[in-house]
């Protein structure tokens, strides 16, 4: 058995995990910057990186204690070392490299996003190259054919905001705080989806890509006019944008050739709707749907050390630099 330590600290979730090669998750734990971050209606940077300065280096010894194990005992260090707040992936990934310097340890850097797409193959492990993945986060919107570690044919990407982002913003429009995604689905339910006449952005177009800024405007059109429910204006938003994902989504399986499953991650894959509309999609078309447990699908570090058991053998330098940007398909 061999067993990864995986570290996340890309935005504004502290968290440790360590995963084994059997797709065991032995210990984690995740500290969240919610209470934090609310003030401001969004993750501030500089709170976010000060925090996980703060939180991680105990976080890991808790983890470790946790599993009643050692730095000694693990094979691998794994962080994530970008997409992200610089300043969060910076101390994770600082972190990571003392303590595989520290425990004569290989490092192993993680693409936060390879993490959210690998992270299906840890909750299942029928789960086979290729698979169709939509990977959906407040960063982030795209289609991906996952071919293998490392990859990656990006179909689509949203040439304005991601989805999450675009919850977030629905909710700060309602003035339901943050993290915006649950609040909004939870007031959705209270709502009539047909209430609120809402666009849905390159819907039928055959460009490939997503788009949710006009969606965001209208929903703050919409309240500023006065005359709807909250809950209609978020059931309303809610439908609009599963709408939109599930025609993007169409185009994508067209597009991919053959594969194994539709697969969804990254933290919208929390939305019910979302998940019911693509569960549907993917029995029309004849393949399987695959969507890892919640808390896989939010940021956790079980995703990065389970990447980093994925890429066993791979050794990083000490001086691998934290890409704020790194496009998975590079
Ligand atoms: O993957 P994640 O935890 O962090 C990023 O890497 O961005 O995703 C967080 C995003 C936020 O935008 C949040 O509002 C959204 O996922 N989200 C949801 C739900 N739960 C979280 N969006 C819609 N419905 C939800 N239930
Ligand atoms: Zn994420």
């Amino acid at each position: 058995m061999r067993i990864v330590l995986g570290i996340e600290s890309s935005c504004d979730e502290t968290a440790a995990a360590l995963v084994t090669d059997g797709r065991v998750i032995v210990a984690q734990r995740i500290a969240s910057q919610d209470e934090a971050h609310r003030p401001y209606g969004g993750v501030v940077p500089e709170i976010a990186a000060r925090a996980h300065a703060e939180i991680l280096t105990p976080l890991i010894e808790a983890t470790l204690a946790d599993a009643g194990m050692t730095l000694a005992d693990v094979d691998a260090v794994a962080a994530t070392a970008g997409p992200g707040l610089i300043g969060g992936v910076m101390v994770g990934l600082v972190t990571a490299k003392a303590l595989a310097m520290a425990a004569d340890k290989p490092l192993i850097a993680i693409n936060h996003l390879e993490g959210h797409a690998l992270s299906p193959r840890l909750a299942d492990e029928t789960l086979e190259f290729p698979y169709l993945l939509l990977l959906a986060s407040g960063g982030h919107c795209q289609l991906l054919l996952v071919e293998g570690v490392g990859r990656f044919r990006r179909l689509a990407t949203t040439i304005d905001d991601a989805l999450g982002e675009a919850f977030d913003k629905t909710a700060k429009i309602l003035g339901l705080g943050y993290p915006g995604g649950p609040a909004v689905e939870r007031l959705a339910g209270e709502g009539d989806v047909r209430k609120v006449p809402l666009p849905r952005p390159l819907l039928g177009s055959a460009e490939p890509h997503f788009s949710f800024a006009g969606l965001k405007s209208a929903v703050l059109r919409a309240k500023q006019a006065g005359v709807h429910a909250d809950a209609d204006i978020a059931a309303s938003f809610q439908q609009a944008a599963v709408d939109c994902v599930i025609d993007r989504s169409k185009r994508a399986i067209q597009a991919a050739g053959p594969v194994t499953a539709l697969v969804v991650a990254g933290g919208v894959a929390a939305n019910k709707s979302i998940r019911a509309a693509l569960e549907a999609l993917a029995a029309d078309n004849s393949l399987r749907f695959v969507a890892p447990p919640l808390q896989l699908c939010t940021d956790n570090a079980a995703m990065i050390a389970w990447a980093g058991v994925e890429r066993l053998g791979q050794d990083d330098p000490f001086d691998f630099a934290p890409r704020p940007r790194w496009p998975l398909d590079a």
